[in-house]
């Protein structure tokens, strides 16, 4: 029975990271639609195509990749007891922000949608640091657990 459940973990473990990889794709994604979708006239054909591909990106990957990785990563620390440890307090403070940076983005293809422009291309090539540095301190963070 033992062997099972660390099976069953293990094969969770990699269903999680499987989806961290697809959700990461996607936040990384995004902020490159944004700053193309940008260079079109509002109300244009283009527009319309940016549009929709902002809507599928957001539907089919990001929002369900997100739930995923949040319902598997909660199952993760329920498991090994990770709620008592310092490292997963951090990850916990790091992919929370990384969620409301999610959440910030989904507004944006919204604003998109409105004909709203309101970030310039080159603050959005800055917000496009965020995934990139929120994933190098989660990875050190589950793999060195400094804390
Ligand atoms: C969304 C909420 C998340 C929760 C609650 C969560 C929780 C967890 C837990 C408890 C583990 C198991 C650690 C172990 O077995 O030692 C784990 C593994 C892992 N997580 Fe997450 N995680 C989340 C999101 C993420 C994100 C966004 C990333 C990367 C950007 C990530 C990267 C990893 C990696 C690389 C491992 C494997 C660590 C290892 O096997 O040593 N996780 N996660």
């Amino acid at each position: 029975m033992n062997e099972y459940l660390s099976m069953l973990y293990l094969w969770l473990k990699s269903a999680h990271l499987i989806f961290v990889i697809f959700w990461m794709a996607g936040l990384f994604m995004m902020p490159r639609f944004f700053v193309y979708h940008q260079e079109s006239a509002v109300g244009s054909e283009e527009d319309g195509k940016w549009i929709e591909r902002e809507g599928k990106l957001r539907k089919i990957i990001l929002n369900p990749a997100m739930i995923i990785v949040w319902v598997l990563g909660l199952f993760l620390a329920y498991d090994i007891g990770a709620f008592s440890q310092g490292w997963f307090h951090a990850k916990l403070l790091a992919v929370l922000l990384l969620s409301g940076y999610h959440g910030w983005m989904m507004g944006y293809v919204k604003k998109l949608a409105r004909g709203e422009r309101t970030m310039t291309d080159k603050k959005l090539r800055l917000v496009n640091e965020v995934p990139g540095i929120a994933a190098a301190i989660i990875v050190i963070l589950v793999i060195v657990k400094p804390f």
